[in-house]
C-alpha cells in the first residue's frame, strides 16, 4: 500500500471558499439549486451534472451509483437510464430516492431526497433522439445490470443491433427512458473552516417549503 493511503487520517484540509447566510432561507430551493448548478458549471467544476442516486430495494438494502442529470426543471431533476436496471427495479419497489451532488471546486454539496417517477414517453423520445448514434445503439445492446458472460458478448450484442438498424434511425427502446425526481427535502451544504459548515435545509410540507439550519 502506498504511504499516502496509510496516512488518510492525516489529511486535515479546511474549507474556506464560501458561506451560506441565514437570509438564503427565503429563497425558493429549486431556484437556489439552479443557481448553484450554474455556478458549478461556470467555475468549471469537474462533471457538475454528475449526481449520485441512492435507491433502497424491498429488503431495505440501499444502493448508490452515479448518473448524469439531463434536465433541470421546476419540478425537479431528470436522469435517463434502463427501465430494467437494478436502480429501476429498486424504484419500482420503492420510489423514494436520494440524489447527491458534490461540487468540490466550490466546496458545496446538495442533497435532494424525494420520489422518482418515469417521465412522459415524449420526453424520453426527445432526449433519446438527441443522443449520438453510438449511445443509442449502446442502449439497445446493454441489458443494464444483468450478468454477462464476457466483454465479447457485449460487443457481439452491439454489432447485432448496429446491423439491425443499418440505414435507419434508431428508435428509443421501450425499456429505456427518464426518471424525474421530485424533491421533498433539499439540503444545501457549504464547507466552512474548522468543520463549522453551513447547512440550510428545505422540507416540503404540502405545497410549502419549511426551512431550517442544521448543525454541521
Ligand atoms: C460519471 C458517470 C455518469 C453515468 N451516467 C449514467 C446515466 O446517466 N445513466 C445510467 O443509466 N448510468 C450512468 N452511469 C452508470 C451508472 O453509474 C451505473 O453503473 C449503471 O446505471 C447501472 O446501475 P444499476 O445497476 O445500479 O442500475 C454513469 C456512471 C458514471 C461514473
Amino acid at each position: 500500500m502506498k504511504e499516502f493511503v496509510t496516512k488518510l487520517r492525516d489529511d486535515h484540509s479546511d474549507f474556506e471558499s464560501g458561506k451560506l447566510e441565514d437570509d438564503i432561507k427565503s429563497t425558493d430551493p429549486m431556484l437556489l439549486f439552479q443557481k448553484w448548478y450554474e455556478e458549478a458549471y461556470e467555475r468549471n467544476c469537474s462533471e457538475p451534472h454528475a449526481v449520485t442516486i441512492s435507491t433502497v430495494n424491498k429488503d431495505l438494502q440501499p444502493s448508490s451509483r452515479t448518473v448524469y442529470m439531463k434536465e433541470l426543471i421546476e419540478e425537479g431533476i431528470v436522469f435517463y437510464t434502463n427501465y430494467e436496471s437494478q436502480k429501476a427495479q429498486d424504484i419500482a419497489e420503492n420510489p423514494k430516492v436520494s440524489a447527491l451532488f458534490y461540487w468540490d471546486c466550490l466546496e458545496r454539496q446538495v442533497r435532494l431526497n424525494g420520489v422518482a417517477e418515469k417521465v412522459p414517453e415524449e420526453m424520453s423520445d426527445d432526449y433519446f433522439n438527441s443522443r449520438p448514434r453510438g449511445s443509442q445503439l449502446g442502449a439497445w445492446a446493454s441489458k443494464q445490470s444483468a450478468a454477462i458472460q464476457d466483454r465479447a458478448s457485449l460487443e457481439k450484442a452491439y454489432n447485432a443491433v448496429e446491423e439491425r438498424f443499418k440505414g435507419q434511425d434508431v428508435p428509443r427502446p421501450e425499456f429505456w427512458g427518464g426518471y424525474l425526481i421530485r424533491p421533498t427535502y433539499i439540503e444545501f451544504w457549504q464547507g466552512r473552516p474548522s468543520r463549522l459548515h453551513d447547512r440550510i435545509c428545505f422540507v416540503k410540507d404540502k405545497n410549502r417549503w419549511e426551512v431550517h439550519r442544521k448543525n454541521p
